[in-house]
């Protein structure tokens, strides 16, 4: 009997936006778009003024978070990306602001719309989760999710590993 070869892809989605070339480019727009608008001027003011080392911890997230190379694991631990995010304070207008900067980037480096809507629309759900604070201040626990989470503990988020969803 014949056997087909069965074609085995692991990491669609870093190939497909074209490897770590194209995740440094997006990273690279995206905080220029940071830099230079208007509405991300108190979340670029949560960043440090050299962008350097941020970028870097970035463009690693984003590779391994797009199925490639697992090397934020390997250098940072798990995510946690909620726990990280507690020293900012974050309302719907920096998430807004965030996605308006990851918006820009995306339509830069990303020509295929299709595969930008799935990835804004998976982003903009990590983005949501972050949000710890509401508008008008108060403190905003993830349902489900302590708003208080402790060093070590699993990162029982819905988007690591990689949850960009599929498209058939
Ligand atoms: C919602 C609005 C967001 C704000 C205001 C925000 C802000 C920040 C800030 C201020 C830092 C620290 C940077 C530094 O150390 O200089 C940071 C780190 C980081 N952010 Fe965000 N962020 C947001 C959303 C996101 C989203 C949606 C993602 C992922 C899809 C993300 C991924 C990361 C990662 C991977 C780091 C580095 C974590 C580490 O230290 O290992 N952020 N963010």
């Amino acid at each position: 009997m014949t056997r087909l070869p069965i074609p085995v892809v692991t990491n669609p989605h870093f190939e497909r936006i074209g490897g770590r070339a194209a995740v440094e480019r997006l990273v690279d727009a995206f905080y220029r778009a940071m830099d230079s608008r208007e509405e991300a001027r108190t979340i670029r003011a949560m960043h440090a003024a050299d962008l350097a080392a941020t970028r870097r911890v970035l463009v690693t997230y984003f590779c391994e978070w797009l199925g490639g190379p697992k090397d934020y694991s390997a250098e940072r631990g798990t995510p946690q990306l909620r726990r990280r995010h507690q020293p900012f304070v974050i309302d719907a207008a920096a998430r807004d602001a965030w996605m308006a900067c990851m918006h820009e980037a995306l339509a830069e480096v990303v020509p295929d719309p299709a595969f930008r809507r799935e990835l804004e629309t998976a982003l903009l759900k990590i983005a949501d989760f972050l949000r710890n604070t509401d508008a008008g201040g108060a403190a905003r626990a993830h349902p489900g999710r302590p708003r208080e989470t402790t060093a070590g503990q699993p990162a029982a988020i819905h988007h690591f590993p990689p949850t960009v969803p599929r498209s058939t």
